[in-house]
């Protein structure tokens, strides 16, 4: 029934990379590395996984990367993620991951750095997956400490693709963090954020017009203002929807509620995604069959959202004309 949705060449722009840490991972490593969780059983971890929104899941989240030390580590961790995105038919992944939430533990850059960029060269040759990488800075921490981080990072700086921001959105408006953005713009690397998932849709225009980022993560609730929905539609901005994540933080009560329809109705250059998948129930496969179900969307309907997200990659040209001739 889905073999179709399985082959499409997918690109998943909206990952963070410690959000695929699966709980039976999630146990080896803390034995690896002498860690104790708060937890009896994977069933146990799988059973936490109710949350009331953004935050309440966030706590668990910086609590499960807690087991990530060492760069095999993270190379193992994204080796199991680029496995499972083989499976769903993925092609080509944006990996977001948080430095600051591994610094703040006493976990060096390179650990991260070095293990996902050996993940990223590895699934290439062993899977035709390419990929990109985005250091993201959490909006909810002082915006000089995402000043200081990005100048700390500069060995990796080639290796960036693009900075991001996450974590908690509510009263944590994107603005305060335009000098690190404009810093990152003026060496090259674009920006993208999250906004609009739990913040209100005037964190969607802040982001664009004082972040200056070329795509939104999330962006759902621009809907409550049409007027940027005319503006981010007539751009062509990319919002990377994340469809499982928003029903599992209760940003919508079920996924037949989503805004999603009623965002490509508007115009909007929609993109399909999965955020944390081994928290919100699913990754990209499960993401686009939920939404077959949901709104009966037909095969043009996935490859027009398939189309927007290779266009909207941070890709080399020669591949994008590849895949996106696959998906003619
Ligand atoms: N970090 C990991 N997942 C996130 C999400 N859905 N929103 C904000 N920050 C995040
Ligand atoms: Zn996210």
């Amino acid at each position: 029934m889905t073999t179709w949705l399985r082959a499409l060449p997918k690109a998943e722009l909206h990952l963070h990379i410690e959000g695929t840490l699966e709980p039976e991972l999630m146990f080896a490593l803390a034995t690896r590395n002498g860690v104790t969780l708060p937890y009896e059983s994977v069933e146990a971890v799988r059973a936490a996984y109710d949350f009331e929104d953004l935050p309440s899941f966030l706590g668990l989240y910086y609590q499960g990367m807690g087991v990530l030390h060492t760069q095999d580590d993270f190379y193992d961790l994204a080796m199991a993620y680029f496995a499972r995105a083989r499976e769903d038919g993925v092609v080509h992944v944006e990996l977001s991951f948080d430095p600051q939430a591994h610094l703040v533990r006493g976990v060096p850059f390179e650990a991260p750095f070095e293990g996902l960029l050996a993940a990223c060269r590895e699934a290439r040759s062993r899977y035709d997956i390419s990929s990109a990488l985005i250091m993201s800075f959490l909006r909810d921490r002082d915006p000089a400490e995402a000043l200081e981080v990005f100048e700390q990072a500069t060995p990796w700086h080639s290796a960036i693709d693009a900075v991001g921001l996450d974590s908690a959105e509510r009263d944590h408006p994107p603005g305060r963090f335009a000098e690190v953005f404009a810093r990152a713009r003026a060496l090259g690397i674009p920006g993208v954020a999250h906004a609009g998932e739990e913040g209100p849709a005037a964190y969607i225009r802040e982001a664009w017009e004082a972040l200056e980022v070329c795509r939104i993560d999330h962006g759902v609730r621009c809907l409550e203002d049409p007027e940027l929905v005319a503006r981010l539609s007539d751009a062509r901005i990319p919002l990377t929807v994340c469809p499982l994540s928003n029903v599992k933080l209760k940003v919508t009560d079920t996924l037949a509620e989503h805004p999603l329809p009623a965002l490509r109705e508007a115009g909007l250059n929609v993109t399909l995604n999965s955020d944390d998948p081994a928290y919100f129930g699913g990754g990209m496969l499960d993401n686009y069959v939920a939404c077959h179900e949901a709104f009966g969307w037909t095969r043009d309907d996935f490859i027009d959202m398939t189309r927007n997200a290779l266009q909207a990659a941070f890709m080399a040209e020669e591949r994008r004309e590849a895949l996106l001739e696959r998906l003619a």
